[in-house]
C-alpha cells in the first residue's frame, strides 16, 4: 500500500546485458509477457559517471553481463549507489573466484573438494604432491571449463606450474589445487533462487570435464530434500540470491564444486520442465518490493 492507499507502483527493471543471448532473450520476454516496464543496459554502451547517483529510472538491476569484470565492477557501482541488484554485488565478487568460493562454504560447513592454495611454483608442487595424484588445477577467476588441468604425474604437474608461472597472468601466481573427484561420469548442476533449489540437471560426459559449453548432456536431476538443503547451504554461504551450484557425487557423498553467479540455463528449461526465467523474474520484482518497503520505513 502507497500513502493513498493504492496498490504499489510495479517495480522497473534495468537488464545489465553485454549481448541479447538465449537466457536474456528469454528473461526480457518473461518481463515482457507481465507487462513489467523494462530498461535494457548494454554494457558495452556503458559510461557511468560515478560520482553522483543518476536517475537510472529502474527500481532494480537484474545482471547478465558476460565478462565477470564487467559484472563485478558495475555492481560495485550500483552497490554503493544503493541500487538493488540481483545478483548483489558480494555474490559475484565471492562466486566469480573459486577461492573465496572455497573459503565461504568451509566457513558455513557446506562439503566441498579437498583444496590446497599455494604462491609460489615450488609450493605448488609440494602442495599437488601432498593431495596424491591425480589432482586439478583451476584459475581462481573462469568459467566454460577453461584452463582447468587434471594432473595425473608430477612430470605433468610441473609442466603445468612451469606455464603458469612463465606464460599466467598475476591471477595464476595464485596456485589452487583440489583432489580430483572420482565421479560417475557426471556431475550436478542445481538451479538456487532464493531459499529453494528450484530444479537440476545431470551433466554426462565421456570427458572428466562436464561444462554443457563443453559437450557434456543434460537430463532431468530430482531434487532430493537432501540435495536441495545442500544447495540452499552453498547459496546461503556465498551471499544468497539466484545461483548455479556445481555437485560433485564423491565416494563419501555429495561435494559442492563451485558456485556460478550469472547463471547460464538454456538446457535446463525443457531437460527439467522447469521455467527458469520465470522463477528468476519472480526473484527480481520481490528484491525491487522488499527494497522499496525497506526504503519507506
Ligand atoms: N575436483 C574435481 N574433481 C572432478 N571433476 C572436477 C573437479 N573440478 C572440476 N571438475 C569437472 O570440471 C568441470 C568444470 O570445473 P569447474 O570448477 O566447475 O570450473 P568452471 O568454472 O570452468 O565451470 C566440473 O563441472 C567437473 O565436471
Ligand atoms: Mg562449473
Amino acid at each position: 500500500m502507497n500513502s493513498r492507499g493504492g496498490p504499489p507502483p510495479a517495480p522497473r527493471v534495468g537488464v545489465l546485458l553485454s549481448r541479447v543471448r538465449v537466457e536474456e532473450k528469454l528473461l526480457l520476454q518473461e518481463l515482457q509477457s507481465r507487462g513489467v516496464e523494462t530498461t535494457v543496459i548494454d554494457d558495452r554502451e556503458l559510461v557511468l559517471a560515478v560520482e553522483k547517483r543518476p536517475d537510472l529510472g529502474v527500481d532494480v538491476v537484474l545482471e547478465r553481463c558476460i565478462q565477470h569484470s564487467t559484472a563485478l565492477y558495475a555492481l560495485s557501482i550500483l552497490d554503493t549507489w544503493g541500487v538493488p541488484s540481483v545478483n548483489r554485488y558480494e555474490v559475484a565478487e565471492i562466486c566469480g573466484n573459486k577461492l573465496l568460493t572455497t573459503m565461504r562454504l568451509i566457513r558455513d560447513g557446506v562439503p566441498s573438494p579437498r583444496t590446497r592454495v599455494a604462491f609460489t611454483p615450488e609450493s605448488a608442487l609440494a602442495a599437488v604432491e601432498e593431495l596424491g595424484y591425480p589432482v586439478v588445477m583451476k584459475p581462481l577467476i573462469g568459467s566454460w571449463g577453461r584452463l582447468i588441468s587434471k594432473v595425473n604425474d608430477r612430470e605433468a604437474a610441473e609442466a603445468i606450474v612451469e606455464h603458469k608461472d612463465v606464460l599466467g597472468t598475476y591471477l595464476h601466481s595464485v596456485y589452487y589445487v583440489q583432489e580430483y573427484v572420482p565421479k560417475p561420469g557426471r556431475d550436478i548442476r542445481a538451479f538456487v533462487v532464493g531459499d529453494e533449489t528450484i530444479c537440476a540437471i545431470y551433466r554426462y560426459s565421456d570427458h572428466w570435464i562436464t561444462n554443457t559449453a563443453r559437450g557434456g548432456r543434460a537430463t532431468n536431476c530430482p531434487v532430493t530434500p537432501e540435495l536441495n538443503e545442500l544447495c540452499v547451504r552453498a547459496a546461503r554461504a556465498v551471499g544468497g540470491g539466484v545461483v548455479a551450484i556445481d555437485v560433485l557425487e564423491g565416494a563419501e557423498g555429495p561435494l559442492v564444486n563451485e558456485v556460478n553467479y550469472t547463471m547460464e540455463f538454456r538446457n535446463s528449461i525443457d531437460t527439467t520442465g522447469v521455467n527458469i526465467p520465470a522463477k528468476v523474474v519472480d526473484y527480481v520484482l520481490e528484491v525491487a518490493r522488499a527494497a522499496t518497503v525497506k526504503a519507506a520505513t
